[in-house]
């Protein structure tokens, strides 16, 4: 059994209102009794056992609908019966080029079954999907925020609830595996996926990560409701120098230790069943070969029983792109060799001459057989962990729950927890009703700006299936002010041309009339939805059209509420200044549009705050916990820190007053630990919802420590007025660093921050 490690932090807050942090037991995989899999590996075949380590994607076995628009509305009976019974594929995934509605999902999953409940296969087949914000590729069913939006709520609570909803309308569509969450480190703000990560710390991160891997599987016991996680993409994916996706990371054992290792550590610690590996390369090694960090490191020491299976086309992209392996069956050997356990060869003969070539490397020893039944064991004991050896027709009726009322409003919520007010001069918000509104720019009218890419389609941008009855941003004004009571001119409109993200003008006179007929002007900028190759950019600058439209409205002198809807943070300095008000959205879902005015007139406070630095300049990229970037007056030329906003920061129109920083000793030893108390006063008007956060420093090391690292944090609620006190716990695994891949723990001062109180303790050994 292993304890969720975050119950260790005992918080309490609000006089009289003790709460703890409820530990929820991850059962472990040796739970299952092993004796069945043992007798079924024990009667299979190489080819059989080969089979099980494929995985093939939806087009693969699919009918198509007319043209090669990769279209399959249903499975194709004979590439199925070739698939499963003559390769003894063992995995499918994707869908084909669109969301499918649940009948469409419920007619598939139930013919790819239906090979295994007619016994003519001995091993159900494993169905994976990429439901990244909610059940992404069924019409119908509720969409999330992202999960950088996810992250800036900094509420665990919710963010589990999310990833619940998600895995009840996976399970819905008939599908038991979820390619979810993505757990890279959001540390490179031009990387196409940034918005996919819980940001840019390791703690938030792990804390947020941990809590979306309970949301999926529950205690474990993988129920009718539950899916199996997939955490992604092991190990330093997001780290690539160039920016671009799928290429090469250089990341010393320190940080990989420090920053990106520590939220797998915890999904394998909170029993996630499954993992994806890194695409790209990390100190010269493809994330496909790395025997080191996935062998020893991951199913060594951090002892994960579920399997690994490799991300698209991976194991042939050591041929083809990485150049390590001189053909595809060297390429194939060193991936499996190094731990990966299922490989995703999607197309076809792709497959077909995966399991080929995987069955002659075992039979001439490239590949020890011991080697292949390890994969094999963790494939199978995932299957059955999920409950696919139960011969069951697929009925999605019976799951009524699916785009219910109160998942939608769960979605609201999210949204409106994590939408992050940045900046709010003048009191410009909360907005006057009576004010005439106009509302403007390029992605102020459509929802798939609110989504951003894994919705309904992969890269996002198609408008065909943008969810019925939800609102864009003029949309939801128009909803809660009338019709004619909303103003609106785009004034530039994004596209893409030659693959690159590009804004143009649209009609910019009537832009400028409808200024001048309005008071206040909510601009909306930001990004196309897109994700992967397809997302690259060259630079993080918001393009000029669209820093021009934000001219033009401060030329006005008309009040201007920028509103970004954008994945990762675009440089907007030079028109920061000239804004009354900013709001960070990122990608907030379906319901972004509501929350946003509901947030905007004041019906709810803002609580979001920002899960990453929001850098100032293009050319000088940093985060919160760099070694200077504590004290900028102190630091002096050698800091480099000056970023647009700070990690964790947010406004709300409530105001916290924090008082009273306590620690329990001034002296911690050893094993013992520490509690850190501290006062949260609401001296606004209205409710808020803030989120405490606990920095640590080491104020002297062997090696350089960091400026400050987020030790803990909690989001409370208090009426104006009330007064919260938040406890937390600090030990010493609060307090050691890497050297090189080895831990550290030193005697030293330690110091807390909380907001700017600030509180130091001496740590001992023994
Ligand atoms: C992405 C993964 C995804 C997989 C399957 C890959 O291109 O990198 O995140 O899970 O495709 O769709």
């Amino acid at each position: 059994m292993i304890l969720k490690s975050n119950s260790f932090k005992l918080l309490s807050f609000a006089a009289l209102l003790l709460v703890v942090y409820s530990c929820k037991v991850i059962s472990d995989a040796k739970e299952f009794p092993d004796d069945q899999i043992e007798q079924m590996l024990a009667t299979m075949s190489i080819e059989e056992k080969v089979g099980q380590t494929c995985q093939v994607t939806l087009d693969v076995v699919a009918k198509f609908n007319g043209n090669a628009a990769a279209d399959p509305a249903a499975v194709d009976a004979e590439k199925l019966r070739e698939a499963l019974i003559d390769y003894k594929v063992g995995s499918i995934l994707n869908v084909g080029a669109h969301t499918l509605s649940r009948e469409e999902w419920n007619s598939i999953i139930n013919s790819v079954n239906r090979p295994y409940n007619e016994g003519k296969i001995k091993i159900p087949v494993i169905y994976g999907i990429d439901a990244i914000h909610g059940m992404n590729y069924t019409r119908g069913a509720t969409l999330f925020p992202q999960e950088i939006g996810l992250a800036a709520t900094w509420n665990e609570e919710l963010v589990e609830k999310c990833a619940a909803v998600a895995a009840y309308e996976v399970r819905a569509s008939g599908i038991r595996w979820n390619f979810s969450p993505v757990l890279d480190l959001g540390r490179q703000p031009l990387w196409s996926r940034h918005f996919e990560t819980l940001g840019e710390d390791p703690y938030l991160c792990s804390q947020l990560g941990s809590a979306m891997i309970y949301g999926y599987q529950g205690n474990g016991s993988i129920g009718k409701e539950k899916v199996a996680a997939c955490m992604k993409h092991f190990v330093g994916y997001s780290a690539a120098q160039s920016g671009r996706d799928r290429t090469p990371a250089w990341i010393p054992d320190k940080y990989l230790r420090e920053l990106y290792l520590p939220a797998f550590k915890k999904a394998a610690e909170s029993g996630a069943m499954t993992v994806m590996i890194n695409s790209g390369v990390v100190n010269g090694i493809p994330g496909h070969t790395n025997y080191h960090l996935l062998t020893e490191v991951l199913k060594g020491e951090y002892g994960f029983e579920g399997f690994a299976v490799s991300d698209w086309e991976d194991f042939i992209m050591l041929h083809s792109v990485h150049k390590t392996s001189e053909d595809l069956r060297r390429a194939y050997i060193s991936a499996f060799n190094a731990g990966v356990d299922m490989s995703m060869v999607p197309l076809s003969p792709q497959y077909k001459e995966y399991c080929n070539i995987m069955v002659e490397a075992v039979k001439n020893g490239d590949i020890k057989l011991e080697r292949l039944n390890d994969a094999v064991r963790r494939i199978l004991k995932v299957k059955k962990k999920l409950g696919l050896f139960e011969k069951e027709t697929f009925d999605q009726s019976s799951y009524t729950e699916f785009g219910s009322n109160d998942s939608k409003s769960l979605s609201l919520n999210a949204a409106l927890e994590s939408i992050t007010l940045l900046k709010n001069d003048r009191n410009t918000l909360p907005l006057n009703k009576g004010k005439k509104i106009l509302v403007a720019g390029p992605t102020s009218d459509n929802l798939i700006f609110l989504n951003g890419a894994w919705t309904h389609t992969w890269q996002g941008v198609d408008t065909n299936y943008n969810t019925k009855g939800c609102l864009s941003v003029k949309e939801s004004f128009e909803k809660f002010l009338g019709k004619n009571n909303v103003l609106f001119a785009q004034g530039a409109e994004l596209y893409f041309d030659k693959g690159f993200e590009r804004t143009r003008y649209k009609d910019l006179e009537d832009y400028k009339k409808k200024i001048a007929q309005s008071d206040v002007v909510v601009l909306c900028l930001g990004e196309m939805p897109s994700t992967e190759k397809p997302g690259d950019i060259h630079s993080l600058n918001l393009d000029k059209e669209q820093k021009e439209l934000a001219d033009i409205a401060y030329e006005s002198g008309k009040e201007v509420v920028l509103v970004l809807l954008e994945g990762r943070p675009r440089i907007i300095n030079s028109i920061v200044d000239g804004a009354d008000a900013i709001v960070q959205c990122y990608l907030p879902g379906d319901f972004g549009g509501e929350a946003l005015v509901k947030l905007l007139y004041g019906e709810v406070d803002f609580s979001g705050r920002l899960p990453y630095t929001y850098p100032k300049y293009d050319g000088v990229i940093e985060f919160y916990d760099h070694p200077a970037s504590v004290d900028r007056s102190k630091s002096g030329d050698f800091s480099a820190y000056d970023p647009q906003w700070d990690f964790g920061f947010g406004l709300s129109y409530s105001k916290a007053a924090y008082s009273a920083l306590k620690l329990s000793d001034n002296l911690l030893t050893g094993d013992e630990k520490l509690k850190v108390t501290v006062s949260v006063k609401n001296t606004g008007n209205g409710k808020l919802k803030e989120t405490v956060q606990l920095y640590l420093s080491d104020n002297y090391a062997t090696l350089i420590p960091a400026g400050k690292r987020l030790r803990g944090f909690k989001k409370i609620e208090l009426q104006p007025g009330e007064i919260g006190e938040v406890i937390f716990e600090i030990g010493k695994d609060d307090l050691f660093y890497f050297n090189n891949d080895q831990p550290v723990l030193e005697d030293g001062t330690f110091t807390i921050t909380i907001q700017d109180l600030k509180s130091s303790f001496e740590y001992n050994l023994e």
